[in-house]
């Protein structure tokens, strides 16, 4: 009977139009955790955009990178039989609550603007569930890149790092200007973004083989031990109290040149836009080092929740407007993501944001495009936890690589 009021309601709401989608009354509530200034500012756009529209927004923020907390926190809530109306969420988990049945559809509005044909076919695979739509993707972030201060980078020669060993060279000088090498915060999503890089960096084959096949010859492999000796050797250029920082803590600090660099997902590109820093002029931003040409993806989506029908319109009002190409546009310059869709002009983006849609645009053509293990779109949350799990004691000295190798094919295996 509900499905059937559901969809009555939205035929009966798309028949009205777009002007008239919502009534002023109308609002969403939003479960996400965009809950640094960046990610704030960025909100906003979207806040304003449906304000525009009539439609009113209740804010259900969980702090927390990655999403571990704010799933958490959805679990509780659809339990409880009362889920938000949209809530960001990244890759599996999109999959995963479609099959438990807890996703509304979106086709009639994704059909009518001719969503299958704009949304890169990498997002689709979340976005669609049993061919039907079921989430509004909002962008593409990616994780593989480094941000680096550029007061810093000139005193080191200005060359930025192509390799390895540049990189730590780079490190080493940094160190000897009296500042932290590394801005890190010490958090499992974080350790495992910055291995999602490395791993990266010893090959497209090796990463996928690892992170999308979940080989285990490959994860067990003397590679695998090089990554984690590679993590090993970048915890020696952290501070003293990296562990627990959030990562908008970690790019204050090299917003403020007190740490030369930080790996992280553009998402921090948020931070130094928000501190009014100008790439090429402030700070650099560059592909770690060695994945040049290869992009670890991940793409926020609003998932629709089965609301009741009296919410409906406003819920496809919001998934209209998400998709809209203006909005695209604005948003994602301030987000420091890049379009969710294929047709959206990059003259309003900084020179990063172009770099990066041409980046993903690239590695899409050339198969060097993969879902980012650490943030969701490699693997369901139960493998993708098993694999933090192992990054993060290894990083901490809790585990040595060899051992880190052992436990990561056997946890791995445990969780498939
Ligand atoms: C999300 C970003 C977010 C970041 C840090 C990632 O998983 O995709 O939108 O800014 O986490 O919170």
């Amino acid at each position: 009977m509900r499905k059937l009021m559901t969809s009555v309601a939205a035929a009966a709401f798309l028949m009205t139009g777009t002007a008239t989608m919502a009534r002023a009354t109308e609002s969403v509530e939003v479960l996400h955790w965009w809950t640094s200034g960046g990610e704030a500012a960025a909100l906003e756009v979207l806040k304003k955009d449906l304000e525009s529209k009539g439609i009113g927004w209740v804010d259900m923020p969980v702090a927390g990178g990655g999403g571990t907390e704010a799933m958490t926190v959805l679990r509780a809530r659809v339990t409880g039989g009362n889920p938000p109306t949209a809530v960001q969420m990244l890759g599996f988990d999109i999959v995963d609550w479609a099959k438990e049945g807890s996703l509304g559809n979106l086709d009639e509005v994704a059909n009518k603007e001719g969503w299958d044909k704009v949304v890169p076919t990498a997002l689709q695979q979340f976005s669609k569930y049993d061919g039907h739509w079921i989430a509004a993707p909002v962008n593409v972030h990616s994780t593989n890149w480094v941000w680096i201060n550029k007061e810093a980078l000139d005193k080191a020669g200005g060359k930025a790092p192509t390799n390895w060993d540049e990189l730590i060279a780079l490190l080493d000088n940094f160190k000897k200007q009296g500042i932290t090498p590394i801005a890190h915060g010490g958090q499992a999503w974080q350790d495992a973004t910055i291995f999602d890089a490395v791993v990266l960096s010893l090959g497209n084959d090796f990463y996928k083989k690892a992170f999308i096949d979940l080989d285990p010859d490959t994860l067990g492999s003397p590679k695998m031990k090089e990554a984690f000796d590679r993590m090993t050797k970048l915890r020696s250029y952290v501070d003293d109290n990296f562990s627990g920082r959030d990562w908008n803590l970690a790019s204050g600090m090299v917003i403020e040149g007190k740490a030369g660099l930080q790996f992280m997902g553009d998402w921090a590109k948020g931070e130094f836009l928000k501190a009014k820093k100008v790439p090429g002029k402030d700070f650099v931003c560059i592909r770690y080092p060695g994945t040049q040409g290869s992009v670890t993806f991940n793409s926020d989506q609003f998932a629709m929740f089965k609301v009741s029908a009296d919410k409906i319109p406003a819920q496809m009002q919001m998934a209209s407007s998400i998709e809209s190409p203006t909005f695209q546009s604005a948003f994602n310059v301030v987000k420091g993501s890049v379009p969710a869709r294929t047709d959206v002009p990059d003259s309003a983006f900084d020179d990063c944001g172009k770099k990066a849609i041409k980046d993903l645009a690239e590695a899409n053509k050339n198969g060097t495009l993969m879902g980012s293990m650490a943030h969701g779109h490699a693997n369901p949350a139960a493998v993708k936890n098993a694999i933090y799990d192992v990054v993060t004691r290894e990083f901490n000295g809790d585990l040595s690589s060899d051992d880190a190798v052992k436990e990561l094919v056997s946890a791995v295996a445990a969780a498939k």
